[in-house]
Parts: structure tokens; C-alpha cells; sequence
């Protein structure tokens, strides 16, 4: 595979024959390598971070320097995936300035591009960082930063007026120059309207089918996060099982001294070991 490019997502509209574009997070270099050799397209470095990595109850409590520790790690493992860098909450909401300088360093951290969660009140953060040559991908409908604002975790553009405020919001992103935009917790059919309203990409997670690709969190694809399944996830894995049968297995082996075996240990060479007889089991000097 070729490395994928901001201009090569941006072309990919189901309409026109392209195929769903496929993305998923990822934190760390292990999981990107993985992501590379599945062929997925886009990596996002989430803020979920922080709800499946280092166990906060919400995306709030990362930092621009947590998002570019994790940036540099997924980058080390050089996937052919677009790297997507997660500006977290108040990284990109004090001042233009602020926002500029956050996202630059998730650039020097490797990603390629920038997410921002946000409608029409972005506008001026988006600018700016068009402006700095970082290309930008929104992120609309149930933005996980406006938790508090929100009332929860609550599916948006439930009412047909609500609706109608996100198909604006999604156009001025794209007018304003965004490359895609992720749709999360909204209906099928609002997610349908807006992805047919843009000529840039669309990409669901919790969104229906209708959007141009779709998005997951590793943790809830791989069965790793099991504490709350949403419904829109599909999980292709039972890793949190697999992973406490391997570790029991390795407990009980150790406990009853089945490992590590003669294979899994290293030996001395027959000359050697008669010498080091020589000295006794204390070796030199006993
Ligand atoms: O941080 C994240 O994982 C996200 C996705 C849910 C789109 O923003």
C-alpha cells in the first residue's frame, strides 16, 4: 500500500465509486503497525485516549502534551495510514494563537492532520490553521469535549430543527476548507443529508451507514474496553477474554513450575559446565 495523503481523503466520495474509507484510532506503535498491515486508511490519534488508555471517566482530562506523546508513537511505527492528531478540549479553544501552536505540535509529533470537534463557532481556529498549512478534519453531532453542555453522551440532531443546524454547520466546514468530517451520535438519515450535501468525505461512528467511511475506537472493535459497549459498535474480537485466559494460563504455569521449560532456558556448553563444576553452585570465588 501507498502511503495515503489529505488530498487522496479528500477525493473519496462513495458517490463517485470510491471505496468507504476506513479509519480507526490508535495510541500507540503496536496498534499502528497492526492498522498499516490491515490496510486501514486512517489512523486517528483519539482523545479517547483518555477513556480506554488511561482510564479517565471522559476525553477532558488529556493535554495537547499527552495527545503528543501518543502522536509520537503511533508515528514511529511509519504506517501507510494518514495520521489524524486529536486536538483535546482547550487546546483549540482560548485563541487562535494557542490553537495554531497545539496543532503544530501534534504536526512535530507526526500526525499529518488535525481533528477539532466543533461547528460554525470553530470557523476562525479552522482558518487559522488552513492558514498555517495544517490540514483539518471536523468533527460534528455528539462531540464527546461538550459532554457537560450536552448532558451526557446523548445522540444530536434529533429534532428536525437540530438537524438542519448540523447539515449548516458540516457546509461552512467545508467552505471553510476542512477535508472530511467525522458525524458521531446523530440519525441515519440526518448523516445521509449532510453526507450528500458535501463534496468532501463523511465519517461515521454512531452514524448509520450513509457516510463516506467509518470510524471506531480499537479498544471497543477488539473487545479490549468491555465496560460499556455503545450500540453502534461492532466488535470483530474478544481480546479482553483471550487476554485473561493468557495471563491466567501463565499464572497457574508459573505457580506450578510447568515455565519456564528446558526449551525456554538458556544452557551453559558441555566444556563450560564442567568447569563451572569446578567452582561449585556459587561460581568463581565460593
Ligand atoms: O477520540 C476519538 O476516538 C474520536 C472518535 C470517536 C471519532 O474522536
Amino acid at each position: 500500500m501507498t502511503k495515503v495523503t489529505v488530498p487522496a481523503v479528500s477525493a473519496r466520495k462513495v458517490r463517485d465509486g470510491a471505496d468507504a474509507l476506513a479509519m480507526i484510532t490508535a495510541y500507540d506503535a503496536p496498534g499502528a503497525r497492526a492498522a498499516s498491515e490491515a490496510g486501514i486508511d486512517l489512523i486517528l490519534v483519539g482523545d479517547s485516549v483518555a477513556m480506554v488508555v488511561l482510564g479517565y471517566d471522559d476525553t477532558l482530562q488529556v493535554t495537547i502534551d499527552d495527545m503528543a506523546h501518543h502522536t509520537r508513537a503511533v508515528a514511529r511505527a511509519n504506517p501507510d495510514c494518514l495520521i489524524v492528531g486529536d486536538l483535546p478540549w482547550m487546546s483549540y479553544h482560548v485563541s487562535v494563537e494557542e490553537t495554531v501552536r497545539n496543532a503544530a505540535e501534534l504536526i512535530r509529533a507526526g500526525a499529518q492532520c488535525v481533528k477539532l470537534e466543533g461547528g460554525r463557532k470553530r470557523l476562525p481556529m479552522i482558518e487559522a490553521l488552513l492558514d498555517a498549512e495544517i490540514p483539518v478534519m471536523g468533527h460534528i453531532g455528539l462531540t464527546p469535549q461538550s459532554m457537560h453542555a450536552m448532558g451526557g453522551f446523548k445522540v444530536q440532531g434529533k429534532q428536525a430543527e437540530a438537524a438542519l443546524e448540523l447539515i449548516e454547520d458540516a457546509k461552512a466546514l467545508q467552505h471553510a476548507g476542512c477535508f472530511s468530517i467525522v458525524l458521531e451520535g446523530i440519525p441515519v438519515r440526518v448523516a445521509e443529508a449532510i453526507t450528500d450535501a458535501l463534496e468532501i468525505p463523511t465519517i461515521g461512528i454512531g452514524a448509520g451507514p450513509h457516510c463516506d467511511g467509518q470510524v471506531l475506537v480499537y479498544h471497543d472493535l477488539l473487545g479490549i474496553e468491555d465496560r460499556f459497549v455503545p450500540k453502534f459498535v461492532r466488535r470483530y474480537a474478544d481480546f479482553k477474554a483471550a487476554t485473561i485466559d493468557a495471563l491466567a494460563a501463565y499464572a497457574a504455569d508459573v505457580r506450578s513450575g510447568a515455565f519456564p521449560n528446558d526449551e525456554e532456558s538458556y544452557h551453559l556448553s558441555d566444556d563450560q559446565a564442567d568447569a563451572f563444576g569446578l567452582y561449585g553452585s556459587g561460581g568463581p570465588g565460593e
